[in-house]
C-alpha cells in the first residue's frame, strides 16, 4: 500500500464549543455541535495522523481508532491541553467555537432571582490560536476558522493574518446549508499566500476531506 500522506503526524484538533461557568447551575456558550471538527479529525486520521481531539461539550463524539479524545469545558481548559502537546504537535486544527468572554466571577452558590435587572462582568477567556500563532515553530502548520454573519472574506483574512495561519477555513452563517448542527457546509480556503478556494455545499465529511487534502498542499510547498 502507498505510504499515508500524514503518516506519523502529530496533529492536534480543537472542536466544539467551550462553556464558561456563571454560578454552578449556569453558564455562556454557542450553537456549536462540534461537527465540522470532529469531521476534520477523522479525516486527518484516515489519512494517517495520530489525532489528538480536544472537545468541548457536546453529544457528538468519534470512535475512530487513529483519535485520542480529550474532553474539555472552559476556553480555559481547552488552552491547557492544547499548550501541552503544541511543543510537539505538525500540525493543529482549530475548529473550537471558544467563548470570547467568560464571567469575571463565578459564583459558589446559585445565584437567586431577585428584582433588580442582573448583570455580570466578562473578561476574555485565552486566545488559543493566536498563542499558538505566536510561539509557532518553523514546521509547524497551524489552521484556523472564520464563522461570521456579514464581512466574511475581510474578517477572514484578518484573522490568517493576526494569528499568523497558514490556512484559514471561512463559513458564513448567511449561507444556506452551513454552520451550526447542519450537516452540510460550504467553505472558501484561503492559505497564506492569499490563494483562495471556493467549494459548493457539500456533506461536512466531504468538506473534511478537501480541507485535509489542501493540508497535504500545504505541507509540500
Ligand atoms: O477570532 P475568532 O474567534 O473568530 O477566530 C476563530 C478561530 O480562532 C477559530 O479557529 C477558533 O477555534 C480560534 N479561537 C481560539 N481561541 C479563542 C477564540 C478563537 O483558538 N479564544
Amino acid at each position: 500500500a502507498a505510504p499515508q500522506p500524514l503518516h506519523d503526524k502529530i496533529v492536534v484538533v480543537t472542536a466544539g464549543p467551550t462553556i464558561e461557568h456563571i454560578d454552578p447551575v449556569r453558564y455562556i456558550s454557542n450553537h456549536s455541535s462540534g461537527k465540522m471538527g470532529i469531521a476534520v479529525a477523522e479525516a486527518l486520521a484516515d489519512a494517517g495522523a495520530r489525532v489528538k481531539l480536544i472537545l468541548g461539550p457536546t453529544s457528538r463524539q468519534t470512535t475512530h481508532t487513529g483519535i485520542e479524545t480529550i474532553r474539555v469545558q472552559t476556553a480555559q481548559e481547552m488552552f491547557d491541553q492544547v499548550m501541552k502537546i503544541y511543543p510537539i504537535a505538525n500540525i493543529v486544527v482549530a475548529a473550537a467555537a471558544v467563548a470570547d468572554y467568560r464571567p469575571v466571577n463565578v459564583a459558589g452558590k446559585k445565584i437567586k432571582k431577585g428584582e433588580a435587572q442582573l448583570h455580570i462582568d466578562l473578561e476574555k477567556t485565552p486566545d488559543i490560536l493566536r498563542t499558538l500563532g505566536d510561539s509557532k515553530g518553523p514546521q509547524q502548520l497551524l489552521i484556523g476558522f472564520s464563522l461570521e454573519t456579514n464581512n466574511e472574506k475581510e474578517y477572514a483574512l484578518k484573522k490568517l493574518r493576526e494569528k499568523h495561519l497558514d490556512m484559514i477555513v471561512m463559513n458564513s452563517l448567511a449561507d444556506a446549508g452551513a454552520g451550526f448542527n447542519y450537516d452540510t457546509n460550504k467553505v472558501t480556503l484561503f492559505d497564506r499566500d492569499g490563494k483562495e478556494s471556493n467549494f459548493p455545499l457539500k456533506s461536512k465529511q466531504a468538506v473534511a476531506q478537501d480541507i485535509v487534502s489542501a493540508i497535504i498542499e500545504l505541507q509540500h510547498a
